[in-house]
Order: structure tokens, then sequence, then C-alpha cells
């Protein structure tokens, strides 16, 4: 028997990524006004790693069930997540004019169009939830994946809120790691959860993903606070060394780059842990943490 094709996440990836960006293309049809949805989709078909919901499809896989279905929950996550690009990057906020690889939705659609456009994309995710789910899934569990990605996102605008609040502030350890498990964490985990949610995890597997995407989101916000600072703007498609110059509460500010890095390497192992005992299922998760760790080498 030839022995079992290696698992490839960079190929796994970008097959789940054309499926997602299809869906995502679907869901956010061209509707009026033009400029309103003009804007919604610049910004949603300009790239970007969609980790997000890849998170939703390899949790359904690990606990066996089609993601396919799922999908519009996947997409819901990637539009809060724009939504809170679009509005991070305002002049408001941290006042970045690169974003996926090309200017941000404030510098081509002004600043008044990139708020409403990050408010109508907030409120559609919710619409994919109620609408697109059901069928596929019984009414109970869309009306509880509507309240996870909802929870999820207040707890990553209460980030975003603390660490505006935090500029130019010699922060505390714990108020620093409560920016980044709410600002990145929050969505990360619901990302993960809504999986577990649809696939109907057991307690058990539902408290281990969590545990999981808990320590993911952290490690995640981790590695771009080392990114900015080492990263060139061609690698990042945002520009490079914005957290230094606006006096932003990083783990690299806070620890220095080198501690920076064996936090991250603790995180990943907080992550992994979880997962031990899910063998094969979990092949996927696993390797999404390597990619996030091993991105900063
Ligand atoms: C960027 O997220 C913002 C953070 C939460 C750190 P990603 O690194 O996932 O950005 P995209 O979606 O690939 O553009
Ligand atoms: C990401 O924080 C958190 C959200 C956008 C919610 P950053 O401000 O560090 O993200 P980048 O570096 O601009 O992508
Ligand atoms: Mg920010
Ligand atoms: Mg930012
Ligand atoms: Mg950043």
């Amino acid at each position: 028997m030839p022995p079992a094709a290696a698992f490839d996440l960079p190929t796994y990836w970008q097959a789940w990524r054309v499926t997602i960006e299809g869906e995502l293309d679907r869901l956010s049809a061209h509707r009026e006004p033009a400029k309103l949805w003009d804007a919604m989709r610049y910004s949603l078909q300009a790239g970007g790693k969609r980790v997000r919901p890849l998170l939703t499809v390899a949790t359904l896989e690990a606990l066996g069930r089609d993601p396919r279905p799922a999908l519009p929950a996947a997409c819901a996550v990637e539009l809060i997540h724009t939504q809170s690009l679009i509005h991070d990057d305002l002049p408001a906020m941290d006042d970045d004019d690169l974003r996926r690889g090309k200017p941000t939705n404030h510098k081509v659609f002004g600043e008044a169009n990139a708020i409403l456009a990050g408010d109508a994309m907030l409120a559609h995710a919710f619409v994919l939830l109620a609408a697109e789910l059901t069928p596929a899934y019984r009414p109970e569990l869309a009306l509880a994946a509507i309240r996870e990605l909802a929870e999820a996102t207040v707890a990553m605008v209460s980030g975003q809120v603390v660490d505006i609040e935090s500029e130019g502030q010699a922060v505390a350890a714990d108020v620093l790691e409560y920016i980044h498990r709410h600002k990145t964490g929050a969505l990360i985990r619901a990302a993960v959860r809504l999986g577990g949610i649809l696939g109907e995890a057991s307690a058990d597997d539902m408290q281990r993903l969590g545990a999981y995407a808990e320590e993911l989101g952290l490690a995640f916000q981790i590695a771009d606070d080392i990114l900015d600072g080492t990263k060139t703007a061609e690698e990042l498609g945002k520009t490079p060394g914005k957290d230094q110059d606006a006096g932003k509460a990083t783990y690299v500010t806070l620890y220095g780059l080198a501690e920076a890095r064996r936090r991250l390497a603790e995180a990943r192992e907080r992550a992994l842990a979880p997962l031990a005992g899910w063998g094969e299922r979990a092949t996927a998760l696993g390797a999404i943490v390597g990619y996030v760790v091993d991105q900063v080498a």
C-alpha cells in the first residue's frame, strides 16, 4: 500500500483559499448603492491570508465534518476581521496608508465612506449567519453562531479601545496581554469555536478547541508585533515600523525582541498542548500554529 500523502499546509491552504474567496465574492455580491459595495468589495478582495476562515474549515475537518455548509460562517469572521482592519487603518486610529499591498480603504474612498463600509460589513456578517446557515444547520446552531461572533466582535473592539488608550503609555504586562487576547485573539477564537458549534463538538472537544485558539490568538499578535519591526512593506503588504512610531504597546516594546520570540514559542506550546491525542485529525490545526510561529524566523 502506498504511504498516505504527507500533509502540506500551503497546498491545503491554497485549495481552501480559492473556495473561501469564491464564497466571499458570492456573499458580498454587488448591490446598491454602488459606492458602498465598491468600498466593501475593495477591501474584501484585496487579498489577505484568510487564516480565520481556514481555521473554521480546519476545525470542522478535525471534528470529521464537511466544512462546506459552514462556509458562510467562515466568511462572516473574515468580514468582521476586514471591517476591523478598515477601521484600524483610519486616521483616528492607526493612520495607515497601505493594507494588503494596496492603498487603505479611506485613501481610496475617503474617510466617511471607509467608516460606513466598515459599518455595513459588520452588519452584513450577521446577515450571513442568520440567512445562510439554515437549512443546513438547525436554527439553534445558527443562533449560537450569531451569539459567538457578536460576543467576539465586542471583545475585539474592547481590545482596540485599550490598544488606543495605551499608546505612548508604559503598560503593565497584564494589560498588554489583555489587548492582544482581545483585539486579535477574540476573532481567532471565534473562528475556531464557530467550527466547534456547527460541528457539534462535545463539551470536552470544545474546551480543547477554545484553549488551542486562545493561545493561537495570542501567538498571532505577538508574531504581528515582531513582524512590524523585522519585515519590509513588500513582505507585509502594510507599512512596517508603525508600532514604534505610534508608541504602541507591543511584546517587542515591552519585552524586547528576544524575549518576545521566547514568549511566542511558549504560546506555541500552550496552543499545541490541547490537541495532544487528536492524532492526524488535528494536523491542519497544528500546522497553522507552526506557520504563525515560523513566519517570524
Ligand atoms: C492583521 O491580520 C491584523 C491582526 C490581527 C494582526 P492578518 O495578518 O490576518 O491580515 P490579513 O487578513 O492576512 O490581511
Ligand atoms: C490588529 O492590530 C487588531 C485589529 C485590527 C483588530 P494592529 O493594529 O497591530 O494590526 P495591523 O498591524 O495594523 O495589521
Ligand atoms: Mg491597531
Ligand atoms: Mg494597525
Ligand atoms: Mg500590527
